[in-house]
């Protein structure tokens, strides 16, 4: 593979020397194929050897313009500076002792940034893992011991990750969960305020699924066996599903009332990615327990629990760790691109990427019937394909223009329990040049349908 160095002074362009994929990324999916498990896919056929800013650059040369950040972990662009540099001065420190041998200082850092970063001004712990699944895995443990109930609510299209219990929280049977059972147990779902769906229409949906959904916990769960109510407060995987305003709010406040824990799991949807530092932050929604992992550490492996200090330290010493969770690299990382967020001032960057990408999606769905709904907010948005003037998902069509996106070098990713969405996932210091010739790139696929 050719070396390549990335960053944020990669040439901000779109250049395509070869078709996608080229004569070197078919080589090396060759090479794939015979060695890396069929069981992990790829949503691009290229192999990467550099990235920076808002640019992948391939094996044989071309520069893709991203909108997907690595699914919503690159915010502050690939190999940005401050985390270079911090990394660097790291690894050349020290890379292990495990945080439950010997401590040292990088982790309490990133502990304090997340209590004073994530929603609400009380008293708050955190606890460092490796990922996102285990973050959720370890605030249901937490959850559980402090209030020494069982059950956990979650939602349709919910994604929660791939662990054996977090499997069993995700909504969404294939490919995640087929064939991978018997799932964890105590696991309840209920509807999701899914606007564009419900069936009342999207100005009954708040109070409607408020309804539904603290009916079901109350007739079918018993709110005093509930341990938590897990949510995103952005859904991602599931389809980038905005809930209505109020629904939040009225969820958490439910929570509070029947000393249920309200788990906002903002994985996807945190750090600036929605154009606050957390997505609970638009309505002021203060959860318990917060769970965040992707965009904290720049690209690295590094995510975290926080929450009330007297949940989280509901839990014995050694209840709660692993060999790698808060390793001192990843925590240099997750410093620098926390540091790169707040001089950056990132929130506003992902509210100046939705407020130049919106109008020009309603505009694209105005002339394209398929676009049933377009949403999101910040730099989470997404579009949904029907069949015109019905409900009826189409994911053939959504892949046709995902591919035709990809051959002309433009990197997007599909969600949606139905396949059905395009989301849209630029790094949040991705220029407005680039911004807009993703978007062209993207009208003229549907142009070609
Ligand atoms: C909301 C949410 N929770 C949890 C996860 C799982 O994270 P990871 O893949 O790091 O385990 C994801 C991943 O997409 C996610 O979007």
């Amino acid at each position: 593979m050719t070396n390549s160095t990335g960053g944020p002074a990669l040439p901000q362009r779109r250049h395509l020397v070869t078709q996608i994929p080229g004569p070197a990324s078919q080589a090396l999916l060759e090479r794939r194929g015979r060695s890396v498990a069929r069981g992990l896919s790829h949503v691009l056929p290229v192999f990467v050897t550099a990235a920076g800013g808002g640019v992948v650059v391939d094996a044989d040369g071309n520069s893709l313009i991203d909108f997907g950040s690595g699914i919503a972990v690159t915010s502050v662009g690939n190999s940005a500076d401050l985390v270079v540099n911090r990394v660097i001065e790291q690894v050349s420190s020290f890379t292990h002792t495990c945080f439950m041998v010997a401590p040292y200082e990088g982790y309490v850092e990133v502990c304090e940034e997340l209590n004073r970063l994530t929603p609400g001004d009380h008293d708050k712990r955190s606890a460092l893992f490796n990922s996102g699944a285990e973050a959720v895995e370890n605030a249901v443990k937490i959850a559980r011991h402090a209030t020494g109930r069982n059950a956990v609510v979650v939602f349709d299209h919910a994604y929660h990750g791939r662990t054996n219990l977090t499997m069993a929280m995700t909504a969404k049977n294939m490919p995640y969960k087929h064939r991978f059972g018997p799932f964890a147990s105590d696991i309840y779902r209920v509807p999701m305020a899914y606007p564009f769906r419900w069936p009342g229409g999207p100005a009954a949906c708040a109070a409607d699924a408020l309804d539904v959904i603290t009916g079901l916990i109350h007739t079918q769960v018993g709110e005093e066996n509930t341990a938590a109510v897990v949510i995103e407060p952005i859904q991602g995987e599931g389809g980038f599903i905005v809930p209505p305003d109020g629904f939040l709010p009225g969820l958490a406040e439910f929570c509070r009332q029947h000393g249920i824990v309200f788990i906002a799991d903002e994985v996807q949807s945190g750090f600036c990615r929605s154009g606050d530092w957390f997505a609970s932050d638009h309505e002021g929604v203060v959860p318990d327990l917060v769970t965040t992992a992707k965009g904290i550490a720049g690209g690295f492996p590094l995510a975290g629990v926080t929450g009330r200090a007297e949940l989280m330290d509901a839990v014995h010493p050694g209840g709660l760790g692993g060999t790698y969770g808060g390793n001192p690299v990843a925590c240099a990382a997750a410093l620098g691109a926390i540091e790169t967020m707040a001089k950056e001032d990132l929130p506003a960057a992902a509210r100046r990427i939705g407020d130049l990408m919106l109008p020009r999606l309603r505009k694209l769905a105005e002339a394209n019937p398929a676009i049933g709904d377009v949403r999101g907010r910040g730099a989470m948005i997404a579009i949904e394909l029907v069949r015109p003037g019905t409900l009826d998902p189409d994911p053939a069509l959504t892949s046709q223009v995902a591919k035709a996106c990809h051959t002309q070098g433009l990197v997007v990713l599909t969600c949606g329990t139905f396949g059905n969405v395009l989301r849209f996932l630029p790094p949040l210091v991705m220029g407005e040049a680039l911004l807009n010739e993703g978007l062209s790139i993207l009208e003229d696929a549907f142009a070609a349908q």
